[in-house]
């Protein structure tokens, strides 16, 4: 089948794999691969639950998603934004995955154009191919924000969609208002991905739903609450795409787990205080990683302003970023995230997750710094 030579596995799939592999052959590996947030929310929140609670969640659920889960989120909005955005334009998805597969299937047709970031998220590209469009890789400037002049120069008759990613995911770059302006100008519909967005350091992402009503805005519980394995996630859908959205929503897997989103109820509940620790671990995290990069002579990408990743640079090493990552668990027995899925050429830098446990930061980055000196 063609699909099967277009659609290339990740390669963190396969650092995933041999960490496993390292684990139960009794030598556990340190992850810093991974992309979910490592920190604990658990006591911060109450997910205890009696069996009648769950009585409601033996079934379908709704369509689009609870209630009571939309309303709370409009809330959210409202409170967050002073936006009033329905209830009825959230639709609950399976993790932002889910709302990003939805909004492509939604808006493109077969052989259509999708601008992308050149260095980005590389599930997009899966999702795109998967639908039968076309991925167009659109150049980032200095700052890994997109180039609105070379922007420009891509779009053809065949260009239906932007997707648009702040802060991002891998370079945490964060669009201000007047970039998020310039995008919208350009005529696309756009996808604004903004799983990272109340992670910003400086809390100063904003939200695509400030701007307008008229494109697809998706979120998640996984990356902000650090809930991964919930796998709740949600887009604001267009009115005019409401009921295909819907369709497709239903099709895929008729509703998202229940017993999941009556858990992140009580998530939203906790909002603030969730936020607040969140990212003052994250900070304190960030600001160990970057210490210990200067410590050991590691070169950084840039200063991580939001989200759970650091780049360290791997320019200067001799092979691709995924053998140097293969090696590196290998010899040292620490995972990290090759650049080698989020761009071609391959950007070579290594993503580090520094949500993880202090102590593994402190014990990872000098084995990194020594692996380094042996392959450069
Ligand atoms: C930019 C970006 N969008 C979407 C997702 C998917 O998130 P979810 O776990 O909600 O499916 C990720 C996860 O890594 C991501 O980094």
């Amino acid at each position: 089948m063609a699909r099967d030579n277009a659609i290339e596995p990740l390669a963190l799939d396969k650092i995933l794999d041999l960490c496993d592999a390292s684990a139960a052959a009794g030598t556990p590996v340190t992850d810093l691969c991974s992309g979910s947030s490592m920190y604990d929310i658990t006591p911060l929140v109450d997910f205890s639950c009696a069996g009648a609670e769950l009585a409601p969640a033996i079934r379908y659920g709704e369509l689009q998603g609870r209630e009571t889960l939309r309303v709370r989120l409009s809330e959210l909005y409202a409170n967050e934004y002073g936006l009033d955005i329905s209830p009825s334009r959230f639709l609950i998805t399976d993790g932002a995955s889910g709302a990003l597969a939805i909004a492509l299937m939604t808006l493109l047709d077969p052989g259509d154009q999708v601008i992308l970031p050149a260095v980005g998220f590389p599930i997009y590209k899966t999702l795109v191919q998967m639908v039968g469009a076309e991925c167009v890789f659109a150049p980032l400037d200095e700052e890994f924000k997109y180039d609105i002049g070379a922007l420009r120069q891509l779009i053809t008759k065949r260009t239906r969609v932007i997707i648009v990613n702040s802060p991002s995911n891998p370079h945490g770059a964060v669009l201000t208002r007047p970039e998020m302006e310039q995008l919208l100008a350009l005529g696309l519909d756009v996808i604004s991905d903004e799983v990272y967005r109340l992670l910003a350091h400086d809390h100063s992402a904003i939200s695509f739903s400030e701007l307008t009503d008229r494109h697809f805005v998706v979120d998640s519980f996984s990356k902000a609450y650090a809930l991964a394995g919930f796998r709740i996630g949600y887009a604001i859908v267009p009115a005019k795409y409401a009921s295909t959205a819907r369709t497709i929503k239903a099709t895929l897997n008729v509703s998202t787990s229940l017993p999941a989103q009556i858990l992140a109820e009580r998530v939203l509940q906790r909002h603030d205080t969730l936020i607040h620790h969140h990212r003052t671990y994250l900070e304190a995290n960030r600001d160990l990683f970057l210490d210990l990069c200067r410590a050991n002579g590691l070169a950084v990408v840039l200063r991580p302003t939001a989200g759970f990743y650091g780049l360290i640079d791997v320019s200067a090493a001799a092979p691709d970023s995924f053998e140097l990552a293969r090696d590196l668990i290998g010899r040292y027995h620490v995972a990290v995230c090759p650049s080698f899925d989020f761009g071609r050429p391959d950007p070579r830098f290594f993503r580090i997750n520094f949500s993880c446990p202090p102590q593994h930061i402190q014990d990872a980055l000098p084995k990194i710094a020594a692996f380094l000196k042996t392959v450069g």
